[in-house]
């Protein structure tokens, strides 16, 4: 690969992003009604997202009164007798203008939505009740589903399954003997599965085949536009035989709370992509004797991504690999091309260098050439990257090479890479 020359665009975004609200079908949790509006131009939808949690969708208020709070009670009507629900910033300020703007509310002190019986916009000093919303009788809000597996094989037991919300779930001790196979958690439609499915990331967000686990509790999110109501089950599924060694079924209609982390659609900009762990992305273009990568990846400030070729002909492999870790500084793009020999901080004995060293230490040269690094500022406290698109089309080398991430400080302590071919 040496006769290559490498061109690297990166783009780091940040650990917390937002959504836009393009798509429609964003489920905010069971509705329970608008805000009638009184006084001071009160609006919105609100929704109950779990037994104590209110979603907000554009709430409009002037701002105009002197005392006023979220304010909820459990008489008839609302009036004196209730207790102040905090701002979505969990405090209890007088509430400010508000212009369509989306939030949470949560009540105080464990109370929960169905004990209450309205909430209210409410002014303390004139006693004005500026707009309301009442929980209707009986309201049952989203809460945790407990689901049980359908187990097939002797290599795979789990207590229950807990859905947390849309996108999570929560496998109680799952076992799996996972020796001999090819595993992965694996979903898509139908009444049991099947071939026709779409492997979904593990715990840690990567696509390898899955590991032993010994009565471990497993989490899983779904990744980009997966929810529970559009799929119908997800499986341990084998790509080695084509058969599941165990699944969960979804009902059609989980009350299960949102999830309320949003996408971010990202635009590659080169034909090849991959979506190595749910932060990390890698695509790549050749052109002539030039790649262009392209690694796009969630991380925080001071993180870094790296890729590079792996140390083993056949599998991903830290020690003996030979990668590019790029990162921002000062808002400017750099890009360090290192070869790996031990899991260790670069360190020079008798003038040969051992352990995690730059390219230019050993004798190598910097061979990728920046072309852009950005970083995307989003604001909120959601985030989730969407897979654009995956494509596998052209293999011209066969070694596997691999992506690492990490931060500036940890590069040595780097160890779990994932593979990809092109
Ligand atoms: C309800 O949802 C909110 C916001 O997602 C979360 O902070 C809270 O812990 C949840 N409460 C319960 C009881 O699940
Ligand atoms: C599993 O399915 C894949 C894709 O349909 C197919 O290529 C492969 O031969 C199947 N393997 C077995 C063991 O049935
Ligand atoms: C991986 O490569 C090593 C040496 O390069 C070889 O001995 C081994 O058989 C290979 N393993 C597989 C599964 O191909
Ligand atoms: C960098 O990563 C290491 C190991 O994962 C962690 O202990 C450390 O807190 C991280 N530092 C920052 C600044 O994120």
């Amino acid at each position: 690969m040496n006769y290559l020359v490498y061109s690297l665009v990166f783009l780091l975004l940040p650990n917390h992003s937002l959504q836009t609200d393009e798509q429609n079908e964003i489920n905010y949790g069971v509705l329970i009604g608008k805000f009638n509006i009184y006084h001071h131009g009160v609006g919105g939808d609100v929704y109950a997202v779990n037994t104590t949690t209110f979603f907000i969708k554009s709430f409009n208020y002037d701002g105009m009164g002197k005392d006023t709070y979220f304010w909820a009670g459990v008489d008839n009507q609302p009036g004196m007798q209730g207790f102040i629900v905090p701002d979505r910033y969990g405090r209890t300020n007088v509430l400010r203008k508000s212009d369509n703007e989306d939030f949470t509310l949560t009540l105080p002190d464990g109370k929960s939505i169905g004990e209450i019986k309205w909430l209210a916009v409410y002014d303390l000093k004139s006693f004005q009740n500026f707009g309301d919303v009442y929980i209707p009788d009986g309201f049952e809000p989203p809460g945790v589903a407990k689901l049980t597996m359908t187990i097939r094989s002797d290599d795979i037991s789990c207590d229950q399954v807990l859905v947390e919300d849309l996108k999570s779930l929560m496998f109680e001790r799952l076992y799996v003997f996972a020796e001999d196979k090819e595993l992965y958690f694996w979903v898509g439609k139908g009444h049991v599965p099947s071939i026709r499915g779409t492997r979904v990331p593990d715990e840690l967000g990567y696509l390898d085949p899955l590991r032993n686990y010994g009565n471990e509790d497993v989490k899983l999110v779904l990744p980009g536009e997966f929810t529970f109501n559009n799929i119908d089950w997800l499986a341990v599924f084998d790509a080695k035989t084509n058969t599941s060694l165990g699944y969960i079924s979804f009902p059609n209609e989980l009350n299960v709370p949102p999830n309320l982390r949003q996408v971010i659609k990202y635009e590659n900009t080169v034909p090849k992509c991959e979506q190595l762990h749910a932060n990390l992305q890698i695509g790549w273009d050749i052109v002539g004797q030039t790649i262009t990568f392209e690694i796009v990846g969630l991380v925080a400030e001071n993180d870094w991504l790296g890729f590079g070729l792996s140390g083993s002909e056949n599998k991903s492999n830290m020690i003996g690999s030979d990668v590019a870790i790029a990162f921002m500084k000062n808002q400017v793009p750099v890009v360090h091309d290192y070869k790996i020999d031990a899991r260790a901080p670069c360190s020079s004995v008798l003038d040969v260098h051992r352990g995690v060293c730059k390219d230019v230490l050993t004798g190598g040269s910097d061979s990728y050439q920046v072309l852009e690094g950005r970083r995307k500022i989003f604001d909120s406290n959601y985030y989730e990257i969407l897979i654009s698109h995956r494509s596998h089309e052209r293999k011209v080398n066969s070694k596997s090479d691999e992506i690492y991430s990490g931060n500036q400080s940890s590069l040595s302590m780097s160890s779990h890479v994932n593979q990809f071919s092109y």
